[in-house]
């Protein structure tokens, strides 16, 4: 019995999906356990390069399972666009849904807009906010819920009417109609009902019969709702917690926490972000790792490793080991440098503030290290990094005292040194 959670422990991108869907090939089942369509999965697969925004990063294997658990809010449009994807390419991936997921109605996205939250946040204006909100309200559809049209045509007409008393002069809002707003659904989900299960039960069966299972984890740990730099984060549970709630897997069963963490950091949409750089060697960073949103397009922010909010992601996910990616963007930095405490009103603090107001404030002291010229990009083993590559990832691993099993050289799921 093993089961593996991959997490994201920046502000998301981090790789996540080309972990994933490295390690797929020795597992069962492939679980997503929070987020939806915010998320923006990268797997190169034979040379072809796909993003998943729902699907889980195993389903480029026909002989994996692939779940959508039930910490997930899930855009059943989108969700069957990325099958006949991933079916034109290989062959139909299996796929089961959770019945306890929640589903992306239009009128999310709308609220999300009209609110001003996707303006304020910066979000990926996927609906993800308003829906989780709806779940926490207890007035959300469940995509169980689709099996029963009655229930729900009833549960639509009650948040409609609701809508529209609220948001009188909203002209997208006041033109919903439920019974095409149903129709559409039924139709939409048709192909998706015999997909639509127990999923407590399957991760149980899983568990019980020694299957290897991964929870691949969207987002990072930095925009968890909980641990992360609130309100600019996500709202789900990202960290080892979502994992056992939203995957529904016992604690006991979770014997890998796998932290995913970037060689430097990104960050898209608004919020504090203390090592940031705005000069030109962010611009570099920016270039050379390519970084866009898989999602939205949007360049990410980028800035040097910041050991204070690892250090504490790492002991909130209890990780037993981490990888590291896109090692390789950092080559031809002549130095490099780390965050290793923060500066607040004149004192020194080795914590990460958990107000939003206060990171802001906080100044980044750095530790710089000596970088490499040499290119990396798809070295597959330790000893042909140059020695200053291998001091940066000793250096991060006595830091954060978990030891380093992945490390990422390249996009591809070759170009990675296995170090366990
Ligand atoms: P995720 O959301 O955590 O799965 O990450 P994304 O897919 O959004 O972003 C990671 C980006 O970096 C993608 O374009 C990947 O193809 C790419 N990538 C992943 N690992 C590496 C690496 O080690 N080196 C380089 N250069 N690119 C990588
Ligand atoms: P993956 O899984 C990076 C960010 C958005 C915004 C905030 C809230 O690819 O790592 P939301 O739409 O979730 O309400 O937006 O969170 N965000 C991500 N940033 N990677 C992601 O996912 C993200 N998902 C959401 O940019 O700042
Ligand atoms: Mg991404």
């Amino acid at each position: 019995m093993s089961a593996t959670a991959i997490l994201g422990m920046q502000w998301g991108d981090e790789g996540k999906g080309k972990i994933t869907h490295l390690l797929a090939r020795e597992a069962d089942i492939i679980v997503r356990f929070n987020g939806g369509p915010n998320a923006g999965h990268t797997v190169i697969d034979r040379g072809k390069e796909f993003k998943f925004h729902l699907i889980p990063s195993g389903a480029l294997y026909p002989e994996k399972t692939n779940i959508l658990a039930g910490g997930m809010v899930i855009d059943i449009d989108l969700l069957q666009r990325e099958i006949d994807t991933v079916t034109e390419h290989s062959s139909r991936p299996q796929i089961y849904i959770a019945d306890t997921a929640h589903l992306i109605l239009p009128y999310h996205r709308i609220l999300e807009q009209i609110e001003g939250s996707a303006a304020q946040i910066g979000t990926t204006k996927r609906g993800i906010g308003p829906t989780y909100r709806d779940k926490i309200d207890r007035t959300g559809i469940r995509v169980g819920d689709l099996k029963r049209p009655t229930i729900l045509q009833k549960k639509l007409a009650a948040k409609t009417d609701y809508l529209k008393t609220m948001w009188p002069v909203v002209e997208e809002i006041r033109s919903l109609d439920v019974n095409l707003l149903v129709t559409q659904l039924q139709e939409s989900a048709a192909p998706l009902l015999p997909l639509i299960t127990n999923i407590p039960t399957l991760i149980r069966k899983g568990v019980t019969s020694g299957k290897e299972i991964l929870f691949e984890g969207a987002q990072g740990a930095l925009l968890d709702i909980d641990c992360g730099t609130y309100p600019y984060v996500t709202s789900s549970s990202t960290t080892v917690a979502g994992v056992i709630a939203g995957g529904t897997v016992p604690p006991s069963a979770l014997d890998r926490r796998l932290g995913v963490i970037k060689a430097y950091t990104t960050r898209v949409g608004n919020g504090p972000f203390p090592t940031e750089l705005t000069d030109h060697w962010g611009k570099r960073m920016q270039t050379k790792g390519g970084e866009f949103g898989a999602t939205t397009g949007r360049i990410r922010r980028c800035g040097w490793l910041d050991l204070v909010a690892l250090t504490q992601m790492v002991y909130l996910n209890d990780l037993s080991d981490f990888a590291l990616t896109k090692l390789d963007v950092l080559s031809g930095f002549e130095k490099i440098k780390v965050a290793y405490a923060y500066r607040l009103d004149g004192e020194e603090i080795d914590y990460f503030p958990a107000s939003a107001e206060e990171l802001a404030a906080c100044e980044p002291l750095y530790k710089e290290v000596d970088g490499w010229e040499e290119e990396i990009t798809g070295v597959k083993r330790l000893r042909e990094l140059p020695a200053a590559a291998r001091r940066y990832i000793d250096m991060i691993t006595e830091t954060l005292g978990v030891p380093a099993s992945l490390i990422s050289t390249g996009p591809r799921p070759e170009e990675t040194i296995m170090l366990r």
